[in-house]
């Protein structure tokens, strides 16, 4: 049985996590075909409403929705739309409701926020990222391509390096990798990482360089400067030299440790400048694995038609 909405990783058991990952694989294949679509929410409207500005994630459910021939409508709370009028997220919500749609992709800037239009719709809500607070899909994709690249994830040992306090992803990955038996450590600058992290089930560390030798993963995080309303470190210098990946870390690290990121990156930043175009810093893998993961995903909690696509040439 899977969920109606997804809010939170919380909801889903290991057992749902390991279905969506394996219906992933049939929806990675549709995506090498030369047409790449199945009918199986034909008929079905998907609207993405994004009230925070995503390259990835809105492009990626799009797609997903499109793969599975699903109808989809796009609204960005920017100057064209009645937003900029002063209509309030719940009047947005309504309209929407009586839009009749099936599937309501969300990202705002407020923590909660899809879990308030959960209760103002009867369609399927789906997280896209809440402020500080969760970005399910983004984990679920993570997993999907640390399984790929491994096999499994139990036993993994993970670093997430970065702004652990401000960071959804981080709350979300943090969840799954820990439900799924990897051993997560969080990394970096004593004020970037929350206090309630001990309860997290997870290690904590400011030490970087002692801890890399022993990742089998690094995950950074970005630098969000958007949701720092005070300075958390001196300056964007001292972040890289204590807790940025450069090629004198790259070196520290197992010679079959991979890096990930969620994206969007800062060069310079958190990594150095040169360091993404690396064979195993595997970016473009959790971009491209996005969109099985979420076709997966919105095929299950929508009931999709029944049997999964086939193999092109069986
Ligand atoms: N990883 C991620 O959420 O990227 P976007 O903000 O571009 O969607």
């Amino acid at each position: 049985m899977m969920i109606k909405h997804l809010l939170s990783i919380d909801q889903l058991s290991t057992d749902q996590i390991d279905l969506i990952l394996k219906t992933a694989d049939s929806f990675g294949e549709v995506g090498t075909r030369t047409i790449k679509k199945v009918p199986a929410l034909r008929g079905r409207t998907v609207c993405n409403l994004f009230f925070e500005p995503s390259t990835r994630t809105r492009l990626s459910f799009e797609l997903a929705a499109k793969r599975l021939s699903a109808d989809v409508i796009t609204f960005t709370a920017d100057s064209r739309t009645s937003v900029s009028k002063g209509e309030s997220f719940k009047d947005t919500a309504l309209t929407l409701q009586a839009m009749g749609l099936d599937a309501i992709v969300v990202r705002h800037t407020s923590g909660g926020a899809p879990k308030r239009l959960s209760q103002w719709v009867d369609a399927s809500v789906l997280n896209a990222g809440d402020g500080a607070n969760e970005h399910p899909t983004q984990a679920l994709l993570d997993l999907y391509t640390i399984r790929r690249r491994f096999g499994g994830i139990e036993g993994l040992r993970i670093g997430i390096v970065g702004d652990i306090a401000h960071s959804r992803v981080a709350r979300s990955n943090i969840k799954a990798m820990t439900k799924m038996g990897a051993q997560v450590t969080a990394i970096g600058p004593p004020t970037l990482l929350p206090v309630t992290a001990g309860s997290w089930g997870i290690d904590i560390t400011t030490d970087l360089d002692a801890l890399l030798p022993k990742l089998d993963i690094v995950y950074l995080l970005r630098v969000q400067k958007e949701r720092q309303v005070e300075q958390f470190f001196p300056s964007l210098r001292e972040y890289s030299l204590f807790w940025g990946l450069d090629r004198r870390r790259v070196d520290l690290m197992k010679p079959e440790a991979l890096i990930m990121h969620p994206g969007p990156i800062n060069r310079g930043v958190e990594v150095a400048g040169d360091l993404p175009e690396m064979e195993r810093f595997i970016v473009a893998d959790q971009v491209s694995n996005g969109i099985a993961v979420r076709a997966s995903l919105m095929y299950l909690m929508l009931g999709g038609s029944q049997e999964l696509p086939a193999p092109e040439h069986s």
